[in-house]
């Protein structure tokens, strides 16, 4: 079949109902420009040419579909491209591929470029069926109960496809048709050169209409083919945000299955985001509400509890992350817990068995193995050696207003509660910070650094305020 295959994708559209400026054929799905995805699905049927018809901002559809062959989904070797100058119907659009195939013989595949999901088993389907029974021309019918604007397939008493109608253009009897035209033909070229030449633009949007090839095989008493179709999601064109959405929807949901097929547990399909390129591991447990985007890695046995949004993340086997976290470009060390709601900014280096609590906020902090600081911390442009603790309310004050200065934490070192650590300075091995400290300089290893003032006591004086307060 491969030998005399051509496919014409029609991408030349404005997209008026997307209010973009970008041509539909380059809109982005949640994975790559919607071209990109027919060309990918087209190229598994080995055609000996593509034909892409470009025309409104044709580089930018141009440079997409060049775009999409460096990242190796199908080659540029086989693709030409056609333009359509200015964009008078879909009809027009497939006539301007023809000098493309003037020496082409063989079974034409017309796509159009606004339709991602398509898959290239039912394509196949469609040509298997087109070659079998010698068909001029075949069709693909979605059979469907919803209302939807597509063209209707028009069938005489005998069941034969006369017409397609365009919604804009149906009568009353045709309105209530439940067979529709999603816009995949296999045509022969004999027929199709001459059929293109021959439309007309005689109707409600003055345009050409590539479905208008169907009557003229139908009045010819050429042989016409269909194979039905209830894959509504599949063949989704995307012609308004809407419809955008249901796709990204569709593709989402795959990657979810496949995630789960594989060994993730997931415990709420409806409220997990997950970007195209995010990896999980299987094992690895997802609680509801979570957003993982970028390029996040999760490994095997990670948990995540819920309410998290990670983006360009590294998550370490074995990590736990409680209820609520925030973390972006942040390493997560294996075995490591953070949370309930704590917040981890870009360059975050959490080792191993690190614990990060509540109300803690890190930016480029450096915890190696075994470190805590379990409540309420701002740590900025630190390092913290190994099994050191940082008490509750410990601040590193990085920043004079001016500039950022970095603190230096050893290991075994504890901090004591409510300490201020203003950068530049450094704790030495093994020191003790007491409570309630500003640590403006130094601490040497081993010692203890407080500052604080005195306590003094007075016995009896609450008493004594009472009492007068009475009188
Ligand atoms: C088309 C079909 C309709 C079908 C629907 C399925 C026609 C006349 N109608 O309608 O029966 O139900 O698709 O999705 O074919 N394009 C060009 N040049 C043009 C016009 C369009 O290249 O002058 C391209 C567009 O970029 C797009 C594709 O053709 O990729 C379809 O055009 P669109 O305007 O979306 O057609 P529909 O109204 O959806
Ligand atoms: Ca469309």
């Amino acid at each position: 079949m491969s030998e005399s295959l051509a496919i014409i994708v029609l991408a030349a559209g404005l997209g008026k109902r997307m209010g973009s400026d970008l041509p539909k054929a380059a809109l982005r799905t949640r994975e790559k420009p919607i071209i990109q995805h027919v060309l990918t699905t087209a190229a598994k049927l080995n055609p000996a040419k593509v034909i892409v018809v470009t025309g409104f901002k044709k580089e930018l559809v141009e440079q997409a579909v060049r775009d999409g062959a460096s990242s190796a989904s199908y080659k540029l070797d086989n693709i030409k491209f056609a333009v359509q100058e200015k964009q008078l119907g879909t009809g027009h659009a497939a006539k301007s591929a023809l000098d493309e195939l003037k020496d082409f013989v063989g079974a034409i595949l017309i796509l159009y470029g606004d339709v991602p999901l398509i898959s290239h088993t039912t394509l196949h389907q469609l040509l298997e069926m087109h070659s079998q029974s010698k068909a001029t021309l075949s069709l693909l019918v979605l059979k469907s109960t919803k209302p939807n604007a597509y063209g209707r397939i028009v069938r005489d008493t005998k069941g034969s496809i006369q017409r397609i109608v365009e919604f804009k253009d149906c009568g009353l009897s045709e309105f209530g048709i439940d067979e529709f035209n999603p816009g995949f033909y296999v045509v022969d070229s004999a027929f199709l050169k001459p059929a293109l030449e021959a439309l007309k633009n005689d109707n409600s949007q003055k345009e050409y209409y590539l479905t208008d090839i169907i009557a003229k095989a139908a009045s010819e008493g050429q042989n016409i083919k269909s194979l039905l179709s209830y894959n509504e999601l599949e063949l989704q064109g995307v012609n308004d945000y809407f419809e955008l959405a249901q796709v990204n929807h569709a593709l989402l949901q795959d990657q979810i299955k496949a995630l789960m097929q594989s060994g993730v547990s997931i415990q709420d399909v409806n409220s997990l985001y997950l970007d195209p390129n995010v990896e999980i591991l299987p094992g690895a447990c997802i609680g509801p509400n979570v957003q993982i985007k970028g390029r996040t890695k999760i490994a095997a046995n990670v948990s995540i509890e819920g309410s998290a949004h990670l983006l360009d993340c590294d998550i370490h086997e074995g990590a736990q992350l409680k209820f609520a976290v925030k973390a972006e470009q942040a390493v997560i060390g294996k075995n490591t817990s953070v949370g309930p709601f704590a917040h981890l900014r870009p360059g975050t280096v959490l080792q191993e068995e690190v614990k990060i609590g509540n109300f803690v906020e890190t930016k480029k902090a450096h915890l190696a193995k075994g470190a805590k600081a379990n409540h309420l911390s701002y740590l900025g442009d630190v390092s913290v050696g190994e099994n050191s603790n940082i008490g509750a309310g410990t601040i590193t004050c990085n920043y004079d207003g001016h500039n950022k200065f970095e603190t230096n934490i050893g290991k075994n070192v504890f901090i004591g509660s409510d300490s201020c650590l203003v950068a530049p300075v450094k704790i030495g091995d093994g020191a003790y910070v007491g409570a309630g400290s500003v640590i403006t300089k130094d601490v040497e290893s081993d010692s203890l650094a407080l500052t604080r003032a005195a306590l003094t006591s007075k016995a009896g004086w609450a008493k004594n305020k009472r009492a007068k307060a009475k009188k």
